[in-house]
């Protein structure tokens, strides 16, 4: 009898158990969701600016890798069998607009980077621990949950040959640089074959995941904690310790490259100006290079390398550096082995990673250091 009674009561715990763990399950799923939504990561307006084929036509199937769920689960599987480039069609050639289509890259289906992208089927992560060859030219081994994170953050434009004499193009970094930083890789002037890996990625159990999610209650709005540092390095740590001469630091490069900048100026006589209000060009536009006062920052747009600069009379303009010339469709003055090009890309590199020095602070302090000295 008790040990029927027994059965009977066991079924209505295991059934209250069930009840329990289901509710338990939907209110965090439904907590998950809530963090995720304010998160970037649920940025649909990327997502239809540059991973759908109204916008970008067959160049969506280089975007849509990392700015949509479905471009980024129709890439893996051919990412893990080692080819990093653009997404192919089944046929195995560039994806054209049809199949592109066909995987919903359209404005009314296209999704952001959302549950489906980073979990499988199984709610397993869709890559852990080892990443295969990025588009940034390297791999990462033995780094958790952040294999994940770098299978979308990094640089995108293939390896640097850090001693190149001439880079050979203007490209700057993507501003997804985080991965690149975090294992020190794909930067001019410093030697970076060698491991230069920070211990925030290799020994904190999941790099990326374990300071913008474990260490947060709220795991999925991606964000690390006020206090991250302490968790790992006792109260007195904090993030300023890096971040103050990491900018500093930044703060010469830049100083560095606006002296060259400057001492070549006055052959300037046109640019492509670039109006960041309506991200269009006016091409052959005159600005006479002895007005050149000061560099205002150094960025990119459509992914080369650009210079804001102040002229005598205040204003600001704003122009790729492949298009400071002698005269309309005349001879570049800053050409592509100025180290001015080299040193842009490291400054790029170290400033979009976003985390001033927190990812890689050795690194980071190396780059910049070994850039300032090379400008001199
Ligand atoms: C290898 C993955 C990858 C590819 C390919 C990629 N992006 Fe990104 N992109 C990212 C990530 C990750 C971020 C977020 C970086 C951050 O916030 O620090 C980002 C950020 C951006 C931003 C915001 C930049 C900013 O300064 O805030 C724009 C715009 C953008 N990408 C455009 C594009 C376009 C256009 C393409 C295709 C030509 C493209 N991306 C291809 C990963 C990628
Ligand atoms: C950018 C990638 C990414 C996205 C997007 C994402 N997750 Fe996660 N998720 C992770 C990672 C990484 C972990 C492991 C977290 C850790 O190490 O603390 C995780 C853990 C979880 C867990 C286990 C519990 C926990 O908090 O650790 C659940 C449940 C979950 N995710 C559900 C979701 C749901 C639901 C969504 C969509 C609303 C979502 N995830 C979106 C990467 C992601
Ligand atoms: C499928 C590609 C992809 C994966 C995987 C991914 N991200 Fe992102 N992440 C992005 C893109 C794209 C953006 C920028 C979204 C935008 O602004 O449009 C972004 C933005 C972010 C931001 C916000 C940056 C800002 O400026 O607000 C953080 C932080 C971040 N990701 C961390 C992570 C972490 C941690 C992981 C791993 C758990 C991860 N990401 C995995 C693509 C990805
Ligand atoms: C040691 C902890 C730590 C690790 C590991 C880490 N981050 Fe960060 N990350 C930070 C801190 C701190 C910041 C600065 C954010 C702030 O000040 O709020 C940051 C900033 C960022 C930003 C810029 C956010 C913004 O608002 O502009 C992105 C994107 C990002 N991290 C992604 C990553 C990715 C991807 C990885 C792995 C490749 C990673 N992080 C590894 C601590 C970490
Ligand atoms: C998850 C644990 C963890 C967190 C969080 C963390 N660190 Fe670390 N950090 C480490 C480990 C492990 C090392 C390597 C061992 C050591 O030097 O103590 C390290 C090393 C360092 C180093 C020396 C780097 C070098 O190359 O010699 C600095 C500086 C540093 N951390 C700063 C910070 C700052 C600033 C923060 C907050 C933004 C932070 N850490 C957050 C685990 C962490």
């Amino acid at each position: 009898m008790k040990f029927l009674r027994g059965k009977g009561e066991n079924r209505l715990r295991v059934i209250l158990l069930v009840l329990a763990l289901g509710g338990f399950v939907v209110s965090q799923t439904s907590a998950i969701k809530r963090q995720w939504e304010t998160s970037s990561h649920n940025n649909q307006t990327t997502s239809l600016v540059n991973a759908t084929v109204e916008v970008r036509q067959a160049s969506a199937a280089h975007c849509a890798r990392c700015h949509s769920d479905q471009g980024f689960r129709a890439w893996l599987p051919q990412l893990l069998k080692g080819d990093p480039g653009n997404i192919k069609g089944p046929d195995g050639k560039e994806a054209d607009v049809a199949y592109l289509t066909s995987l919903g890259l359209t404005k009314d289906k296209a999704l952001p980077v959302t549950c489906s992208t980073c979990h499988d089927e199984n709610e397993d992560l869709r890559v852990m621990n080892d990443t295969p060859l990025l588009p940034s030219g390297f791999a990462v081994s033995a780094v958790g949950e952040g294999a994940l994170c770098m299978t979308c953050h990094n640089t995108r434009n293939g390896r640097v040959n850090w001693s190149a004499e001439d880079p050979g193009r203007y490209t700057g970094p993507h501003a997804s640089s985080q991965g690149d930083v975090i294992v020190g890789k794909n930067v001019f002037f410093l030697n970076d074959t060698e491991d230069r890996i920070s211990p925030h990625a290799a020994f904190t159990g999941g790099a990326c995941a374990t300071c913008h999610m474990s260490l947060n209650q709220e795991s999925h709005t991606f964000k690390p904690p006020k206090e991250v540092c302490t968790n790992c390095h006792g109260p007195n740590m904090n993030k300023e310790f890096v971040e103050q001469p990491t900018k500093y630091l930044l703060g010469q490069v830049k100083a560095a490259v606006q002296s060259k900048v400057l001492a070549a100026a006055e052959k300037v006589a046109v640019v492509r100006a670039y109006d960041a209000a309506t991200s269009k060009y006016t091409d052959n536009f005159a600005l006479d290079g002895r007005t050149i006062q000061s560099l205002v920052d150094i960025g990119t747009t459509g992914g080369q390398i650009a210079l804001k600069v102040k002229l005598t009379d205040g204003r600001e303009v704003t122009s790729p550096l492949a298009e400071f010339r002698e005269a309309p469709g005349g001879k570049q003055v800053y050409a592509t082995a100025n180290p001015i090009v080299r040193a842009s890309w490291n400054y790029l590199m170290i400033k979009s990673d976003g985390s001033y020095g927190a990812h890689n602070p050795r690194f980071s302090r190396d780059v910049l250091l070994t850039t300032i000295s090379a400008l001199r």
